[in-house]
């Protein structure tokens, strides 16, 4: 049976897959420096994976992280544009010598094969939608020059060195265990807890830009398909994974607000430094090359989402007004 390694393994997209590993009984790896990882998105499976806390930066421990892995998940890095421009040196260690470090690793290892978590932000702003792969790369941001520089990176270790590597290009993927509290998380996440708090979110430009926004378990379903899809479909290759249905920010705002029962409206600020106006995907190649079929829509999306974040929030009351009565 193979061994797997899942890199970024207490984050939010990396726990969702090791925790999908765990589930068909795998043997799973799970490296994560704890950075913005949490070892409570690991509760529960814990003692069923070999948990490493080690940075990718750090060759030696990769080295040792790779030893008798088949498949790499590479989910591992610090995924922000914004923080890619206050801090382009931090984000570019993580992103591109991280990536850099592993692939030597995996390669002088003999692993089979590495799937990436690469980004849509690749495109850019010019390139006409929706999205192919076939497309010229427009990457902006730091963090999007970052995750580019990966998959060039991935295509020469498949070209040169034979190791298989598949690229995904995550298009704004969400769902429970993404983390809602730093200035950097992803929108979906800092606006239901805003709301959830009362809080009032804001948008950022006129709220007409969009995302194909991508409920999480669909990412899982990709990911465990290119890790067995055939080497000739597959390797050396990228692939747009989302829903193939762009949202605008107002659209989403209101339909939170509406699941949540949120009545505020939204405030608007200046529009995002590096931010991308469109973002929508053609995920035909992913269909075709991996079967990959988006099983959870937007709006369900949404909805499990704000469950599972509506539950965190009660038990969270729940605490304080405990920690209140016996104070
Ligand atoms: C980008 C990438 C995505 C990547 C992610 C990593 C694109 C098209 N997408 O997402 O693939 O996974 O980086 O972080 O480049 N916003 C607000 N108010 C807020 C926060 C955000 O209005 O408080 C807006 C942003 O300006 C943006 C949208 O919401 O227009 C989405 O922002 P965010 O969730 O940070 O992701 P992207 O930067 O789009």
């Amino acid at each position: 049976m193979a061994v797997y390694l899942v890199t970024g393994a207490a984050g939010f997209i990396g726990s969702w897959l090791t925790h999908a590993l765990v589930e068909r009984g795998e043997t799973v790896r799970a490296l994560d420096n704890f950075s913005t990882g949490r070892r409570e998105n690991l509760a529960g499976i814990s003692g069923k994976i070999d948990l490493i806390g080690a940075d990718l930066r750090n060759a030696d421990a990769m080295s040792k992280a790779c030893a008798g892995v088949q498949i790499i998940f590479h989910q591992g890095a610090l995924p922000s544009v914004p923080l890619s421009i206050q801090d382009p040196r931090t984000s570019h260690a993580a992103n591109i010598d991280g990536t850099f470090n592993l692939l030597e690793a995996a390669r002088a290892a003999g692993v089979q094969r590495i799937v990436y978590a690469a980004s849509s932000s690749a495109y850019g702003n010019k390139n006409p939608l929706p999205q192919q792969e076939s497309m010229p790369p427009g990457p902006i941001s730091p963090y999007a020059v970052q995750k580019l520089v990966g998959e060039l990176y991935l295509r020469s270790y498949w070209e040169i060195f034979g190791l298989e590597t598949v690229a995904l290009r995550y298009f704004n993927i969400f769902g429970p265990r993404q983390a809602p509290d730093s200035p950097y998380s992803g929108v979906m996440a800092k606006f239901i807890r805003m709301m959830l708090d009362n809080d009032q979110p804001v948008i950022f430009g006129d709220g007409e830009q969009s995302r194909d926004f991508t409920y999480i378990e669909n990412v899982v379903q990709a990911n465990l398909k290119a890790a067995t899809a055939p080497a000739e479909k597959v390797a050396g290759r990228v692939f747009n994974i989302a829903c193939g249905e762009p949202h605008t920010l107002n659209e989403t705002y209101h339909l939170l607000a509406e699941i949540l029962g949120y009545k505020n409206p939204p405030q608007y600020g200046p529009p995002r430094e590096g931010d991308i106006q469109h973002s929508y995907a053609d995920i035909s190649a992913a269909r075709e090359a991996l079967g990959y079929d988006p099983t959870v829509d937007f709006v369900e999306g949404l909805r499990r989402t704000v469950a599972w974040y509506q539950e965190k929030h009660q038990e969270k009351q729940k605490e304080m007004k405990k920690a209140e009565v016996s104070a």
